[in-house]
């Protein structure tokens, strides 16, 4: 049976959080041994608390750590072609405990970071743990504290993924809101090499533009998903020029990429 249609069932019954759940615990006794050693070896390396790690990316600390490298070098590669990283400020939206943005001001010196996110202890640990970035815990709904126009930058890597559609629209403007005039919006979704996750059903959706969303577990959380296709997206990008749209290739063992949206504010 299809893996999308098994987890409508869970979803259906209310039961897909608590075997997500086991999951995690699953992941804790797999990779207690190499975690241990992750920890051994790199003593200087802070980590967030074991489930933060898991709803947000991955139980695999080594993993975490250098896809975090990884990510933050990939996004500033992304940006640089459009923009020069020099005095910006920079919001990474639904930062996490800090995967991304924490590598950011090795790489990029005179720009100014900021995080936000809906999830308490993950800001909680930020704050505690990222001194060289601002953090903002914000509401499920899209409300930023920041005044209009104060960001340069602003990038949400695998965040729309888990909304509605409501909280897509309102999220977008909230974002422009906060976003200046000629900046840039990077943001990352699930468009069409996810395809072949999605049920029969879900694919008349997707092939119709609309965007198909599992819900019935808690917005926000990991289990939540949404599926963008593109002309969703184009549509919802309004007032905006995008400049690029990337649907990366799959790489064999790697999992699917998301694809890659990079927006350019025009008002
Ligand atoms: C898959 S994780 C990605 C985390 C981080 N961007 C990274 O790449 O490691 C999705 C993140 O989006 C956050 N999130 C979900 N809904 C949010 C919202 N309405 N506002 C801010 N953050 C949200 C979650 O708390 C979580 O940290």
């Amino acid at each position: 049976m299809n893996r999308g249609k098994i987890s409508n069932i869970l979803r259906a019954l209310h039961i897909l959080y608590l075997i997500d759940w086991l999951h995690f615990r699953y992941e804790k006794i797999k990779y207690r041994k190499t975690n241990n050693f992750f920890c051994e070896q790199n003593p200087e390396v802070k980590l967030p608390p074991d489930y933060l790690l898991y709803e947000s990316y991955q139980l695999n600390y080594k993993k975490y750590f250098t896809d975090g490298v990884e990510s933050a070098q990939w996004l500033v590669d992304h940006l640089s072609k459009h923009v020069t990283l020099e005095g910006l400020k920079i919001l990474d939206w639904g930062c996490g405990p800090g995967r991304l943005v924490r590598h950011l001001p090795l790489l990029t010196e005179s720009c100014e970071f900021y995080g936000s996110d809906y999830n308490q202890k993950s800001i909680e640990w930020c704050k505690d743990n990222l001194s060289e970035i601002s953090f903002n815990l914000n509401p499920l709904n899209a409300e930023l504290p920041y005044p209009d126009n104060f960001f340069d930058i602003i990038y949400g890597y695998s965040v729309l993924t888990h909304l509605s559609e409501e909280k897509h629209r309102e999220w977008y403007a909230e974002l422009f809101r906060v976003l200046k005039p000629g900046g840039i919006l990077f943001l990352t979704a699930q468009g069409k090499h996810y395809r072949i996750k999605l049920t029969e059903k879900e694919k008349k959706i997707f092939d119709l533009g609309d965007l198909v969303v599992r819900g019935k577990v808690k917005e926000g959380h990991r289990t939540y998903s949404a599926f963008h296709p593109e002309s969703y997206m184009l549509k919802l990008f309004t007032k905006a020029e995008v400049l690029e749209h990337i649907e990366p290739e799959p790489v064999s063992g790697r999992g699917i990429p998301q694809d890659i949206w990079i927006i350019k504010k025009t008002m």
